[in-house]
């Protein structure tokens, strides 16, 4: 197994991913060697924060001196700036997009590179700097597909910072980026509606997130606990229709925009409450109360 010291490990994209990725590999004991990016102020900054990394003046700059490359710019952008560098044979170059997978680095492949995809499951959304986006590379999971030593190494990357690599075929990476999106920006559609409702109640948003978040943190953190089923709660996982037809009914008069959503999460919970005992003929009259015309 390659040794931390053994390996240059640079980037081109020195933006909220990158420079995180760059300082977490080095905190954990990699030697990041260089970083390079569209403009060399975001370049600098990056580099600032690591012992040991030169800003490189281009994307060559960087392939030149390290083994391993990562382009970590936006997703349109990779396959052009690969195309654009000389890649050695037995280099490596990898991406973090999620939804593409080693396509995108083709004429790295052509020219002899190992290639990688490693995703990290996880957001940077709201993150006040480098240093936050390290920590939240910490302990998550990274979806990889990688050819040549790659293939050993990206995991083991994924290892050195507390998480886990998992390889995803290529054919099922949208779906695997599409429960990404229910993890995370779904997650936000949700709870947007949740405290849209105490806007119709006469409070502000700022009343609503400081309502809902700790309910929602809470949740999540019996999610992590013991699964969906243990922290699933209220009406449906209880059989209780009339609450239900309650709720829609103050829906419809104040939030009618929220009602197919309502009885889309309504319906999605049955099996969660079958699983917990609801017996069918409960099940069947929330079938009834969501089905009722607005
Ligand atoms: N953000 C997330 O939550 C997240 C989560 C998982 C995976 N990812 C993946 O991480 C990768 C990077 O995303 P990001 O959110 O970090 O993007 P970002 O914050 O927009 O940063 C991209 C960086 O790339 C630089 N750049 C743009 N075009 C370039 C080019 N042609 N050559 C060199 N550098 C260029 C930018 O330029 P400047 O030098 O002008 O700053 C910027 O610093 C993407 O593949 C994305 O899918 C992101």
């Amino acid at each position: 197994m390659a040794q931390p010291e053994d390996v240059a490990i640079g980037f081109v994209g020195a933006g909220v991913l990158g420079s995180g990725l760059a300082l977490a590999l080095s905190a954990a004991g990699w030697r990041v060697a260089a970083i390079a990016s569209r403009s060399q102020s975001s370049a600098e900054r990056a580099a600032s924060l690591i012992d040991g990394c030169a800003v490189g003046e281009n994307a060559q700059a960087v392939a030149d001196a390290c083994d391993l490359v990562f382009i970590t710019t936006p997703d349109a952008a990779i396959t052009e700036v690969s195309g654009a560098v000389t890649w050695q044979a037995g280099q490596g170059v990898a991406h973090c997009c999620g939804a593409a997978s080693t396509e995108l680095l083709a004429t790295a492949t052509k020219s002899g590179a190992s290639v990688g995809a490693m995703h990290p499951f996880q957001t940077f959304a709201a993150i006040d700097g480098p240093g936050q986006a390290a920590e939240r590379l910490h302990g998550v999971t990274f979806a990889i597909s990688a050819t040549g030593w790659l293939e050993e190494f990206l995991p083991n990357l994924a290892r050195s910072l507390g998480g886990r690599g998992i390889e995803i075929p290529d054919d099922m990476r949208p779906l695997y980026h599409a429960s990404a999106v229910l993890s995370c920006g779904y997650l936000a559609t949700l709870l947007d509606a949740a405290v849209g409702l105490w806007t119709n109640m006469g409070f502000t948003e700022e009343d609503g997130v400081r309502a809902a978040v700790p309910l929602a943190r809470a949740t999540i953190e019996a999610i992590e606990r013991q699964g969906p089923a243990s922290a699933v709660t209220g009406p449906v996982v209880r059989g209780d229709s009339a609450t239900l037809a309650a709720h829609l009914e103050l829906l419809s008069r104040h939030a009618a925009h929220l009602l197919p959503l309502y009885r889309q999460l309504t319906e999605s919970s049955l099996p969660l409450a079958r699983s917990k005992g609801i017996e069918e003929p409960q099940l069947e009259q929330i079938r009834r109360t969501i089905s009722v015309s607005d």
